[in-house]
């Protein structure tokens, strides 16, 4: 009986364990699998890049001194480096972005599916949040200024805004070679073909003309 019982408490902790383990990027088996961008191999994330053949250049990207351009209706805009620019990323689950604001800019309410972010302000003042999921939705929000970070734990709708009276930086660390990015507005406004006036109406509690407005933007 107590061998049945450590035998159970022995499968409960493996099950949770290996959960844990594939709730993100897989740990690397090897010093590094750069990836092979041009291998026709589909895995959960890019086939290793023979070690003979990886350099230094496999490993590093130059350019994030390079600002933005932020003329368009945000006011803000992204440069991201993922594992398409730097293969070396493959596996360690980790990637970065730049994030570049005129003043008054926003980066609108947005969420990474695979990954937490860690944004550090370099210049400028930013106001940041994130809402916690249902039922609290809950809002965080903390005013950001050069050498502080902020966090928007990993599939939390998380947004900037630049308050002060110049341009602003960041730099945000993400927990994924690939992070991906849904932007609010964007996926529900402006979606290919668009979601019928009528479903975001009710969802909106507006009436579809003031929806096919906002349509419009997108
Ligand atoms: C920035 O983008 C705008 C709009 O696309 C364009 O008109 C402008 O020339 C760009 N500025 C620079 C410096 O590239």
């Amino acid at each position: 009986m107590a061998a049945r019982i450590l035998l159970l408490a022995a499968l409960v902790i493996s099950i949770t364990c290996s959960d844990i383990a594939f709730a993100f990027d897989p740990s690397p088996l090897q010093d590094f699998c750069v990836a092979d961008l041009q291998k026709p191999v589909l895995v959960n994330g890019y086939a290793c890049k023979d070690p003979k053949l990886v350099k230094a250049e496999d490993f590093y990207f130059s350019g994030l001194n390079r600002e933005g351009n932020t003329s368009n209706p945000f006011g803000s805009i992204a440069t991201r480096i993922t594992v398409t620019q730097v293969p070396g990323f493959n596996t360690l689950g980790i990637s970065i972005a730049r994030a570049d604001f005129a003043p008054g800019g926003v980066n609108p309410p947005h969420f990474h599916p695979r990954a937490t972010e860690i944004l550090t302000v370099l210049k400028g003042t930013l106001e940041a949040g994130f809402v916690t999921s249902n039922p609290e939705n809950r809002l965080f929000t903390k005013v950001l200024r050069p050498g502080d970070l902020f966090v928007a734990p990993k599939g939390m709708i998380h947004f900037q805004k630049n308050i002060g009276r110049g341009k602003a930086v960041a730099l945000a660390s993400l927990g994924s070679q690939n992070p991906g990015v849904v932007t609010v507005p964007n996926t529900v406004f402006g979606s290919h073909p668009r979601i019928s006036t009528d479903i975001l109406a009710k969802a909106f509690q507006v009436d579809q003309f003031r929806i096919q407005q906002i349509q419009k933007n997108f």
